[in-house]
């Protein structure tokens, strides 16, 4: 089956988990576009109300009022019902690489805000140890930014800096650049996560470490919803 096609049954199955009058987190990327074209078909049929969205990314809240989702913001909701993302890897223990799409610290923010972060996958994204297939994105001010290319370098990292199309730095949603860092197998994320917090710079990591809570993995086998505590279940 093809890639699309598997994004879309993680992406939909999820939004089976929303429940009406929820406010709910809207993930940025090709997979959560699936749940959150979802989302607008199940409020137009009716079969959802009162949703509210708190969108990832600027981009997402363009979808999602295009969509006709209504929006809200963390000010008014601090406190998200249930988030459904994407993510780029994703190890045994349920930890994450995020970031591909560029929106890894609002993805962040919305994530430590939720009671239920679902992430939704193809089975391309698994992985034994994080870093292995994707490099990690980090997210730097632009003053100084390559004092702390050269800090991740110094852990172990070959550091690219993200371009947009034109070939300049490509702008985050909060006006900050990335640096992919291509550590491979990251051995400790828990330590490497404390190193890179602790630098001044550095405004957040693709490092998502116990956030979530489950994640539903589509692949030419069947749908499975991975729970942190080892517990799964396939879906249909
Ligand atoms: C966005 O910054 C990322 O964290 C995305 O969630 C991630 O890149 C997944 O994207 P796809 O669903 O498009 O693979």
């Amino acid at each position: 089956m093809q890639i699309a096609a598997l994004k879309r049954q993680a992406g939909e199955l999820a939004v089976s988990f929303v429940e009406s009058g929820m406010v709910i987190g809207l993930g940025h990327g090709s997979t959560a576009a699936f749940a959150l074209r979802r989302i607008a078909q199940m409020l137009r049929d009716g079969q959802l109300r009162n949703i509210l969205g708190v969108p990832c990314s600027t981009q997402v809240e363009h979808e999602a009022r295009q969509l006709g989702i209504p929006l809200t913001t963390l000010d008014e909701h601090p406190v998200i019902d249930l988030t459904i993302d994407g993510a780029d890897e994703v190890d045994p223990d349920l930890n994450l690489i995020k970031g591909g799409g560029g929106a890894l610290l609002r993805e962040k923010i919305v994530a430590q805000a939720s009671r239920r972060e679902i992430i939704v996958v193809d089975e391309s994204k698994l992985s034994p140890a994080l870093g292995t297939h994707r490099p990690l994105p980090v997210e730097v001010v632009p003053f100084g930014w390559r004092s702390q290319a050269a800090f991740v370098e110094s852990l172990g990292a070959r550091v690219v800096l993200r371009q947009d199309g034109a070939g300049h730095p490509l702008k985050t949603d909060q006006g900050n650049w990335i640096l992919d860092c291509h550590f491979g197998p990251i051995a400790d994320p828990w330590q490497l996560a404390r190193k890179l917090e602790a630098r001044a710079g550095i405004v957040e990591h693709g490092l998502f470490l116990a956030l979530a809570t489950e994640v539903i993995v589509a692949g030419a086998q069947g749908i499975r919803h991975l729970r942190r505590d080892k517990t799964e279940e396939m879906r249909t």
